[in-house]
């Protein structure tokens, strides 16, 4: 722990530091927990940053100091409302940037820690899927007056089908590790929607839906919550960047309202679960419902359908590629995603039209 210490003194912090310990169930970063001591002074999230992933640090610190920039005026000084919702700041270190480069090559930066906030894997009741919507709401909302073009797009071309889907045949033209026979079924799942998918790409061209600030990774455990449930933050900002709002919607969906695991095995368990779906979009258009436009808030629940298409294809292309991406458990770990994945989407086809019509009932 002496070198984490060493790491947490390079920057401009408030008090003494009592702990660093490990925090939470992330899988991206490296997060550590750094508690202070007298009890009055801040406690930090100590965060080594993936730049294996994330290969522009200083693109990406910009981009969060940005958007962070702009909640916490809004909050603070333009009283936008929202009176228990927090934004995270990022401390700067005692170079004057907001990261900290070590000696052996490591990015790291410093978060203030929420007080008294946590989070869950899982989204156990409609009372917290409601939580959740209003938290992405309230981020969205707040940012909606920035322009997204000066963010910086971390990920290019991260949500765009038509690439997706270039890579996808590839893979199975090249076929290198020889699996595209086995899965003729999923690839055929993949072909007859790929025309319908191109929907959202489609009215971002025609300029039906703006560009806006988007987070990215609308996952449950990104949204902080308080003693008594409620959600006070949002975290995780590494892929905040200008993208369409559907994105964060139709994953929170996919993630947030299903009644399997994201790999479950026994399919019959994968189904959406309608009362999360609608709880959930009952806390998003109630804070979001202000300034999307009404094509957004049309497409609201096909973005629930394009995102678990899309996530199940990127599985897919990976387990033909030999699993190069993700990271398998065990043999046929992403071909099990995949077809928990389209799983899913069958689901979300049944429902369909109640999908839509619980959104037009709310918005
Ligand atoms: N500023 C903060 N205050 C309080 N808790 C935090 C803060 N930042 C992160 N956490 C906690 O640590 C967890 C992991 O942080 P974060 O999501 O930033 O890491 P990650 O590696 O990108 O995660 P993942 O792989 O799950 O997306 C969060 O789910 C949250 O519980
Ligand atoms: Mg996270």
């Amino acid at each position: 722990m002496n070198d984490l210490n060493n790491i947490v003194a390079q920057f401009i912090t408030e008090g003494r530091v009592e702990s660093v310990e490990p925090l939470g169930s992330g899988h991206i970063n490296d997060s550590y927990l750094v508690t202070t001591f007298p009890e009055s002074a801040s406690d930090y999230v100590l965060q080594r940053i993936n730049h294996g992933i994330f290969t522009n640090v200083p693109g990406l610190i910009d981009n969060i100091l940005k958007v962070t920039g702009h909640l916490g005026e809004k909050l603070v000084y333009r009283h936008a409302g929202y009176s228990t919702f927090q934004v995270i700041r990022l401390i700067p270190a005692k170079t004057g940037h907001h990261y900290f480069h070590d000696s052996g090559g490591n990015y790291w930066r410093l978060y203030n820690h929420v007080r008294g906030s946590r989070s869950f894997d899982k989204v156990a009741t409609t009372g917290l899927a409601y939580e959740g919507g209003r938290a992405f709401g309230i981020f969205q909302s707040l940012s909606s007056d920035m322009d997204a073009r000066s963010l910086f797009e971390i990920l290019p071309d991260f949500h765009n089908v038509a690439s997706r889907l270039v890579q996808f045949r590839e893979a199975v033209l090249l076929d290198p590790a020889v699996r595209a026979e086995e899965i003729e079924n999923e690839i055929a799942f993949v072909e007859t929607r790929s025309h319908e998918m191109h929907a959202i790409l489609r009215l971002g061209e025609l300029g039906k839906i703006p560009l806006r600030v988007t987070h990215n990774d609308t996952k449950f455990n990104n949204v902080l919550f308080n003693a008594n449930n409620r959600a006070i933050s949002v975290v995780d900002l590494d892929t905040v960047m200008p993208g369409y709002v559907l994105f964060d919607f139709g994953d929170a969906i996919r993630t947030g309202a299903s009644t399997g695991a994201e790999d479950e095995g026994d399919l019959s368990l994968v189904n959406l679960d309608l009362n999360l779906f609608e709880a959930y979009s009952r806390g998003y258009l109630e804070t979001a419902g202000k300034f999307l436009n009404t094509v957004e808030t049309m497409y609201l629940a096909f973005s629930a359908k394009f995102m678990t298409y899309l996530i199940g294809l990127r599985f897919l292309t990976d387990h033909l590629n030999g699993d190069r991406y993700y990271k398998i458990g065990f043999p046929g770990h992403n071909l099990q995603r995949a077809r928990a994945q389209f799983r899913l989407l069958l689901s979300m086809e049944e429902h369909f039209s109640e999908m839509q019509e619980i959104i037009r009932k709310i918005g």
